[in-house]
């Protein structure tokens, strides 16, 4: 049985500027599974990023849990939190966010060179990464000399590079065309299946839902779909027996 590698418990989130206070994200609990791509989709501010930031570590909750990996995460200090999406996240954006003075191998050495390996392990892993993503002919190439779909390729494989077990993807198709969208969002499908690891990507781009293996619709902050296509589903009371502390 796959148990959930994140869980939300009925967290909130609000945004106040001036005399308005906007409730975006409204005591959302979900469970997310290793092994597939979990696509969170809905229109615009619908809160989407909003809930990736929460359960990735980059935004506390209002109120609520997030399990991930069997870790409370806001029960966390800031700096461990830190040290915890260092250790076990990977994270792809819409704008790629690269360095346009390295290369696309230097690109992904750089989050190795953080963890104090060896110089030649590093190399090697950022190349298996880069052949991963099919940019091995490629890798000595700099960001401008690439299109947008082998630039966030690239940033695919900086995030793979550490092997994290959880991967965020915050519409990382949107700067692409439909074929180079549906490339991205196949090879996050597949990292997920290779690595076992929990891919949960946003994006409010239709045309990729069928790609997804989980798609969630948000809407106005509320979960108002849920539907899982792989062959696996984990019976709901041990889900619930598992998110409590
Ligand atoms: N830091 C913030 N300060 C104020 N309002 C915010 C902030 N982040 C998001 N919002 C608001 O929350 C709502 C949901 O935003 P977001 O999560 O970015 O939606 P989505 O990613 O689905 O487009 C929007 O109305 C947005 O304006
Ligand atoms: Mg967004």
């Amino acid at each position: 049985m796959t148990a959930p590698t994140l869980i939300s418990q009925d967290i909130s989130k609000s945004f106040t500027s001036g005399q308005i206070t906007q409730q975006v994200i409204k005591h959302s609990s979900l469970q997310i599974y290793p092994g597939e791509l979990t696509l969170v989709v809905g229109p615009s501010g619908s809160g989407k990023s909003t809930m990736l930031a929460m359960l990735s570590g980059l935004l506390r909750p209002d109120s609520g849990h997030v399990r991930a990996l069997d870790t409370n995460l806001w029960a966390l200090d800031d700096r461990t939190i830190d040290q915890f999406r260092l250790e076990h996240c990977g994270f792809i954006f819409q704008g790629f966010n690269l360095f346009g003075a390295l290369s696309a191998l230097e690109n992904v050495m750089l989050p190795l060179q953080y963890l104090h390996l060896p110089a030649h392990t590093i190399r090697e892993r950022a190349e298996d990464a880069l052949a991963e993503v099919g940019l091995q002919q490629r890798m000595h190439l700099r960001p401008f000399q690439l299109s947008g779909g082998e630039k966030q390729r690239v940033a695919i494989a900086r995030a793979l590079v550490k092997n994290p077990r959880l991967m965020f993807a915050d519409e990382p198709t949107s700067a692409l065309d439909g074929a180079n969208g549906q490339v991205v969002i196949d090879l996050l499908k597949r990292i997920a299946r290779d690595h076992n690891a929990t891919v949960l990507g946003v994006t409010h781009d239709p045309r990729l839902f069928s790609h997804a293996d989980r798609v969630i619709t948000l809407e106005d902050g509320i979960v108002v779909s849920d539907e899982h296509r792989s062959e696996f589903k984990a019976p709901i009371g041990d889900i619930i027996e598992h998110a409590h502390e």
